[in-house]
């Protein structure tokens, strides 16, 4: 997996501004030659890009590294005794190792890659979800998830007979926290939130979330897509069970993300597809 350092700033909604006056050595103004998309007049002006939070653009870092993988190294992974096919899964293990280390897992064998986020919570559901809800078995959820973090917990509450639950927003268009702390309870299996909302902006207080969870020994499954590129993560710190992030929100190619869960749990988890790298 292909990861660019803390400048993803410079694609948001809030930087474009600063970007367009071009200030003085501004973050912005350093990284936008890094953009080559970015080299570009639309209607004579240009180019400024404020969709970031749906995808992320790809700096020459990233595409240069895709292209000497495939100029120099490209070989089937795991799957044969040749120096490319050792270059390639020493490639990939490697890219495992620098995810566990960008997040703070404990252990590398707790980062699962996935296509997307998506594949990620529906691996979740599938795997952990359809094997261990039975009915009358409560997942809280917020109004404020992407569809990613709502259809797969449908599809198991209509399987398992599991029964969702929402948070509301509060005043401040937020994660109202008081009417989560009457949500839970002993039947409390799953709390699956969004960390920052793509809808709101609102950053979730998942610490506090995930300790309340816990008290009533429910999982915590936080996605991560959007607070992954602009803050620190630390799994450990925040003491989730799962997360999910996406690499095309932060620089890397389309088509890979990764699921982190905490080992004891994953061990436990019978496989989603049949193939395991
Ligand atoms: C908060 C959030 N969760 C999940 C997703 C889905 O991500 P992916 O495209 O990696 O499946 C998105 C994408 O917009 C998102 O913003």
């Amino acid at each position: 997996m292909l990861f660019y350092p803390k400048f993803v700033k410079v694609l948001t909604l809030n930087d474009a501004a600063p970007m367009i006056a071009i200030q003085e050595k501004s973050l912005a103004l350093q990284v936008r030659p890094d953009f080559p998309i970015l080299h570009q007049q639309i209607q004579d002006s240009p180019l400024v890009y404020l969709d970031s939070a749906a995808t992320s653009q790809k700096p020459t870092q990233v595409l240069e590294a895709l292209q000497a993988y495939y100029e120099r190294d490209n070989a089937n992974v795991h799957r044969g005794v040749h120096t490319l096919s050792g270059r390639a899964t020493d490639a990939y293990e490697g890219a495992r190792d620098k995810v566990a280390a960008f997040v703070n897992a404990a252990s590398r064998q707790e980062i699962v890659y996935t296509r997307n986020a998506s594949e990620g919570i529906n691996l979740v559901a599938y795997s952990w979800g359809l094997n261990t809800l039975k009915a009358g078995d409560e997942i809280i959820l917020t109004v404020m998830e992407h569809h990613s973090n709502l259809i797969p917990w449908q599809l198991v509450a209509q399987k398992t007979g599991a029964v969702l639950k929402f948070v509301e927003l509060d005043e401040n268009q937020a994660f109202d926290l008081e009417q989560y702390k009457t949500l839970v309870n002993d039947r409390t299996k799953l709390v699956s939130v969004v960390h920052v909302s793509n809808t709101l902006g609102c950053v979730n207080p998942v610490e506090e979330i995930i300790a309340i969870a816990h008290q009533y020994n429910a999982k915590v499954l936080i996605d991560a897509c959007q607070s992954i590129p602009h803050m620190p993560i630390d799994v450990q710190a925040m003491d989730c069970d799962w997360l999910v992030a996406s690499g095309h929100k932060m620089c890397a190619p389309t088509g890979i993300g990764f699921l982190y869960g905490k080992l004891d749990l994953m061990r436990d988890m019978p496989p989603f597809l049949g193939v395991v790298r």
